[in-house]
């Protein structure tokens, strides 16, 4: 019989009737179905209500890097993600950081867009007035929207209106600013672009098509920089190669794509850690990088009058710690716990704080005696792990392959063999 996975209504069974429809489809064991049952700190009952269709959870590794002193105060920060090295780079830069200071950081207020696509405007540039003209009833009524948000502190502050030439012709775009205090605000603020669209039809006579957040949260920013020693970094040597080094992804895009990677492996890190939207970060980092029009480094790096090298890094940063998932899921609570952030805005300068370190291990890393070295290291323990490696044989195992230069699966499933002969 040909198998389909067309099947209406999905979501409508339990958990376990699910699981049962997806063993029986993809052949799987018991066994399997126990892994999906090993859920941990996130229930199977607390996950189903966060997503669609649930069927299990998904374990990421969740490590504490070290070593970060922020604005004065010393911080650990926990990083969920699945690489090695990430972890132990952030920290090691977080420690030479130190000398100098460690990281200072600033935000700007947590304020949103809300965009508002308005289409069939003969007029665009007058509608624009039109808009602009009721600006105050559009805030207010946006803001009568999210009682709670207002009582907070936040809410709609500002209204901004522009034409935007498309290839279907002239659109006006009305953008809501809308300060989100300590939630990310995704849904205040389509909540509210959506309640102001038909005053803004009404003002234009045009269409309301799209209303909907944007992610490139250039007006919720957040800002770190260091100061790192030459004499921590290697020399000074090491501080123009790591200069060549930044030059080379200013001026490349290939070189740049991986090097903001790097700078989010940091920052997506503590992102998922603390339940927040890693897409939205994402889509908000790579099109501010490349909001000039051409895609550059997230950070900037340069040379002091005494040697040294400063880092900053300046992105959009639109995370929140209240709602969502951080409030759903426990560990992502105990994430904002250890972290010791009381506002979303302490939050953002903590993970800028963290892509700036990151960038400078991988830089520094690259210009000198390059990653792979650090990196095999935990790629052939987890490659002894996978083939049945336990205890001190894991080490054993992935130190000679490192040391042969052989991190192979048939190489470790050989070792595996020998060693264990008694
Ligand atoms: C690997 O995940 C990240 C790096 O490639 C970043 C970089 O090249 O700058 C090491």
């Amino acid at each position: 019989m040909v198998k389909s996975s067309e099947f209406s209504g999905f979501y409508k069974l339990s958990v376990s009737d699910r699981v049962k429809f997806v063993k029986e489809f993809a052949g799987l064991t018991n066994d399997d179905e126990a892994s999906l049952r090993q859920t941990g700190s996130l229930s199977l009952d607390v996950a189903n209500r966060m997503i669609e269709n649930v069927i299990g959870v998904l374990p990421i590794p969740m490590g504490i890097a070290t070593n970060f002193l922020i604005n004065g105060r010393d911080r650990l920060v926990p990083m969920a993600i699945e690489e090695p090295s990430v972890v132990a780079a952030a920290s090691n830069a977080a420690r030479m950081a130190r000398s100098k200071g460690g990281f200072s950081t600033s935000s700007t207020e947590p304020v949103m867009i809300g965009q508002i696509q308005i289409v069939g405007v003969p007029d665009p540039h007058h509608a624009r007035f039109e808009i602009l003209k009721q600006k105050d009833k559009l805030i207010k009524h946006a803001n009568e929207q999210d009682p709670v948000l207002v009582s907070l502190g936040g809410g709609a502050r500002d209204l901004q209106v522009r034409v935007v030439d498309s290839a279907i012709g002239k659109m006006v775009i009305g953008e809501l600013l809308v300060d989100c205090r300590d939630a990310m605000g995704a849904n205040a603020v389509n909540t509210m672009a959506e309640a102001v669209a038909p005053m803004i039809e009404q003002v234009t006579g045009g269409n309301a098509l799209l209303r909907i957040i944007s992610n490139l949260a250039v007006k919720r920013l957040a800002r770190a920089k260091a100061v790192f020693g030459n004499e921590q970094l290697g020399g000074e040597e090491v501080v123009d190669r790591i200069l060549s080094a930044y030059a080379f992804a200013v001026a490349d895009p290939f070189r740049c794509a991986t090097h903001n990677k790097g700078i989010m492996n940091g920052v997506s890190a503590v992102v998922l850690a603390t339940g927040n939207d890693t897409r939205a970060i994402e889509a908000g980092a790579h099109s501010y990088a490349a909001r000039s029009g051409q895609y550059t480094s997230l950070t900037s790096w340069e040379k002091t009058n005494e040697g040294d090298l400063v880092g900053t890094l300046e992105m959009p940063m639109a995370v929140g710690i209240v709602g969502g998932a951080t409030a759903s899921n426990p560990l992502a609570k105990l994430a904002v716990k250890i972290l010791e952030v009381k506002t979303a805005r302490e939050l953002a300068e903590t993970i800028c704080a963290v892509g700036l370190a990151q960038n400078l291990a991988a830089l520094r890393a690259l210009a000198s005696e390059g990653i792979q070295r650090g990196h095999m290291t935990l790629h052939a323990r987890n490659i002894a792990i996978g083939v049945g490696a336990t205890g001190n044989l894991i080490d054993r195992i992935s130190l000679q392959m490192v040391n042969e230069r052989k991190i192979r699966v048939d190489r470790a499933k050989e070792l595996l063999e020998q060693y264990s002969k008694p």
